[in-house]
């Protein structure tokens, strides 16, 4: 594929006017919809839970992608599932079980995702590539929208894309994190499948114009692999 999904944050929007987040992703083109989940255990901030990802779901028909940035992943599973997620992603360092983890998160019938911080290789997962739909390379330490890139975790994409065509296997890799118009250049050098947008996107004027420029930046590009 040589088109990046586009999947604004919610956690750059104005959580006292969801609505019109959402309103401003669907107007501009999005594919799918970020939601970040934060326990103030992993990561220091809190942000919501499996409520507000039903209330979106009502709202939306777009993909619904949680991110969990929580301790302890697994009890929280069923729960956002049944709110209505379409994919949910956890973090491996946060899991002890993580194939068990993936697999529950699959026996309720959504995609399983699985994220890495900035100081976690890519070799830590690669007992679990063969059953992950998703693997979301954090770009920035988790906790905040609003951080630089961190150019060296754009490596961990070529190392992904390289494991996933030399195994023939067929999961997409997002990164997140200081993702926008200002590093779309660099990103696109590595080619991930999915870009989560966060301030860049809820910051800017003209939201559609930051997803044609970062769709734009890939065309014409070569596919390695
Ligand atoms: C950060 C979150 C991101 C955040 C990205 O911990 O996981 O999804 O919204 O925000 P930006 O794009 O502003 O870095
Ligand atoms: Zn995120």
């Amino acid at each position: 594929m040589n088109y990046p999904l586009i999947a604004p944050s919610i956690l750059s929007a104005d959580f006292a006017d969801i609505a019109a987040g959402l309103e401003a992703i669907r107007r501009a083109g999005a594919d799918w919809i970020h939601l970040d989940v934060m326990d103030g255990h992993f990561v220091p901030q809190i942000t919501f839970g499996a409520k507000m990802v039903n209330d979106i779901r009502a709202r939306s028909s777009l993909t619904l992608d949680v991110h969990l940035m929580t301790s302890d992943p697994e009890r929280l599973i069923p729960a956002f599932a049944e709110a209505g997620a379409d994919c949910i992603t956890f973090h491996v360092e946060a899991c002890v079980h993580a194939h068990r983890a993936v697999q529950s998160i699959r026996e309720c019938g959504k995609k399983a995702g699985i994220s890495i911080v900035p100081s976690t290789p890519a070799a830590a997962l690669s007992e679990l590539l063969p059953f992950v739909d998703l693997v979301l390379v954090m770009t920035v330490n988790p906790g905040y929208g609003g951080q630089r890139l961190l150019p060296f975790c754009l490596d961990k994409v070529r190392e992904l894309r390289a494991l996933r065509a030399a195994k023939k296997l067929d999961f997409q890799i997002a990164v997140d994190g200081g993702i926008g118009p200002a590093t779309i250049d660099e990103v696109a050098g590595a080619m991930p499948d999915v870009l989560v947008v966060g301030s860049a996107f809820f910051d800017a004027e003209d939201k559609g114009a930051v997803i044609r420029s970062l769709r734009a930046a890939y065309v014409g590009r070569p596919i390695v692999c």
